[in-house]
């Protein structure tokens, strides 16, 4: 179970989040909603010390993340970044590779996985393994975060935005073929996006954040039926 407890950032004059709490239990598939600037990379990066709160906690199973070492952490914690974040320098099979690599894998086992990983997520290993990230289009780039965000096979996935940046017929197959493997329905997955409808799609629970805050947090039917205020009903179109 994550856990985060008042969670406060800010940058400067900007108060990037303001006392931010929830707790999403084991294979739950939460997901932060809100428009552009509201807090919601800001808030995923707290969750794996990417960021360090000014205020708050963030507890892992009961544990305080600040007492854990953020290396140890982001293993357990797949990361899926906004605007995919591919090392450029290295293959497609080397980004996936990353956290293998660390873990000490053996040699075979990393090509395995790597293999494996690629085939689930409609690569092909013989075209694309030894491509360099700028050889391939957005959805394929977008693909091979998830592969390396799967790679070590942690029990918690933070996806920022994984299917942005797509156009809408590409985004709704990849965001399909995803939610269909069984990586998916097993993790405990914590998603940003800006868009409802894929929110509402995917989420077990959904926050709903705004200027910083949570305005409103639920199952997709609790919003639609049940929205606190006028800014929920024009965000959710109602
Ligand atoms: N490193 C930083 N330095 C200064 N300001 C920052 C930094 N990171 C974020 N901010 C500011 O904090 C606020 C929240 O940013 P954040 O990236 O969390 O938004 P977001 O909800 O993820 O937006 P988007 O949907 O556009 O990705 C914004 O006003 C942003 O400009
Ligand atoms: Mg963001």
């Amino acid at each position: 179970m994550i856990e985060a407890r008042h969670l406060h950032k800010t940058f400067g004059t900007t108060r990037a989040v303001q006392d931010v709490s929830f707790s999403v239990q084991e294979g739950e598939n939460f997901i932060l909603l809100g428009t552009s600037g509201c807090g919601k990379t800001t808030t995923l990066k707290m969750l794996n010390r990417l960021l360090e709160p000014d205020g708050g906690q963030v507890l892992l199973n009961g544990a305080d993340t600040a007492t854990i070492p953020a290396p140890q952490l982001r293993r357990g914690m797949g990361y899926v970044l906004q605007h995919t974040g591919l090392f450029p320098h290295y293959t497609v099979a080397e980004n996936i590779a990353v956290v293998p690599k660390l873990l000490h894998w053996e040699k075979d086992a990393i090509q395995e996985r790597t293999a494996t990983l690629m085939q689930k997520l409609g690569l092909s290993y013989s075209e694309h393994a030894h491509a360099y990230p700028h050889q391939l289009s957005g959805g394929q780039q977008q693909r091979v975060g998830l592969a390396r965000a799967l790679a070590a096979d942690p029990p918690v996935l933070l996806m920022d935005e994984p299917f942005g940046a797509l156009d809408p017929i590409t985004r709704d197959r990849i965001r399909t073929e995803f939610s269909e493997l069984d990586e998916f329905k097993k993790k405990t997955i914590i998603m940003v996006t800006h868009d409802v409808q894929e929110a509402f799609t995917l989420a077990t629970r959904v926050c709903l954040m705004d200027e910083g805050r949570i305005v409103q947090m639920g199952t997709p039917d609790q919003l639609r039926e049940q929205p606190v205020n006028d800014f929920v009903r024009t965000f959710l179109k109602l």
